[in-house]
């Protein structure tokens, strides 16, 4: 028989995306109309061993849900991985008499929340909130929509000047192990060509891709790399690329953290809410050590386990699609 649920703790943890305080804001409203009482944990993990928990009211979350980052604050904890932090973490939550939490994260704070959950006797229910998109089990995590389309602004600038100058730009998205923030981005950005983890593209095949465009009469180019290229990031591999055909002017730009920030788009903001909203209903329903997720549209449920230990493939239409419309 599960536990009766009074007293919820929710925490974002891992790096920040936008659209973690639409959620905090769901679950916050969400148990305050089931008749619930919420904590907020300050910086993930870190404040959870160091007994950082507040009550949050329905007010507490207004005026949050447009803004990007998140009101409880996070980190990757180091702490956490041990046993001894681990204990220190529950005997935390039980001093605020918590009965279930909701994590916000991505595959590490899943990974922390599938140990504590079989160690101690709390539920745990996690929301996919990372720019990478890289958890199976949800179509869509949280802040990829808003990730992606910061990447594509800052790229359309970079055509621009591309264009201008007949230059090859070589641009770094983020997407830790993987590709999915760069295939959409290149996809939507017109890009020449993209490197992602996933697909093994050699040297050798992308300055042939680029000699055939120079024949179609391409007169500048935009690649765009994934942060994990076996091959080395952007940098890097425009070094090779120049050392062997060097054709064009070449750049870099690296877009980094700025697409960790921003206001989250009216996708992340809904999905955040749907997923928010859901954690509560698990919670309610006796579920435990689960993960949200959004799969065809409809609230799915994945054993932490599954989200982190299964590869989440890329859709190949995705990538037959971007090399046919990049000719
Ligand atoms: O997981 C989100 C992410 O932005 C990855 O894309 C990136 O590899 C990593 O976090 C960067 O982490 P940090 O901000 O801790 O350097």
């Amino acid at each position: 028989m599960s536990r009766e649920i009074k007293r919820i703790a929710v925490f974002t943890s891992g790096g920040d995306a936008p659209g973690m305080n639409a959620a905090i804001r769901a679950v916050v409203r969400t148990a305050a109309y089931n008749d619930l009482h919420v904590y907020g944990i300050s910086r993930g993990y870190e404040g959870m061993i160091d007994g950082e928990l507040a009550r949050l009211d329905v007010r507490d979350v207004g005026n949050i849900i447009h803004r990007g980052g998140t009101m409880l604050k996070t980190a990757r904890s180091q702490r956490f991985i041990t046993a001894e932090g681990r204990k220190m973490a529950y005997e935390s939550l039980l001093a605020y008499d918590i009965d279930a939490c909701i994590a916000i994260g991505g595959n590490g704070t899943f990974t922390g929340a599938d140990i504590f959950s079989k160690e101690y006797d709390i539920p745990m229910i996690g929301v996919p909130g990372t720019i990478d998109n890289d958890l199976y089990g949800t179509d869509f995590t949280v802040g990829f929509d808003t990730a992606v389309n910061t990447a594509i602004e800052a790229v359309d600038k970079i055509r621009d000047t591309a264009d201008s100058h007949n230059r090859l730009f070589f641009v770094e998205v983020m997407g830790r192990n993987s590709g999915f923030i760069a295939l959409s981005t290149a996809i939507c950005t017109g890009a020449g060509s993209v490197l992602i983890p996933e697909i093994h593209t050699s040297i050798e095949e992308l300055i042939d891709l680029l000699k055939k465009g120079v024949k179609r009469k391409k007169l500048f180019s935009v690649v765009i790399v994934a942060e994990g290229h076996p091959q080395g990031g952007a940098a890097q591999i425009a070094q090779k690329v120049k050392e062997a055909f060097d054709y064009y002017d070449t750049k870099v730009a690296i877009i980094g953290h700025l697409q960790r920030g921003g206001s989250p788009t009216g996708f992340d903001r809904l999905l955040a809410s749907r997923l928010g909203f859901s954690a509560v209903e698990a919670l309610l329903q006796g579920k435990s050590n689960v993960m949200v997720g959004l799969v065809h549209d409809s609230i799915s449920y994945t054993p932490f386990a599954e989200a982190i230990k299964q590869d989440k493939p890329l859709n190949n239409d995705l990538v037959r699609m971007a090399e046919v419309l990049a000719i």
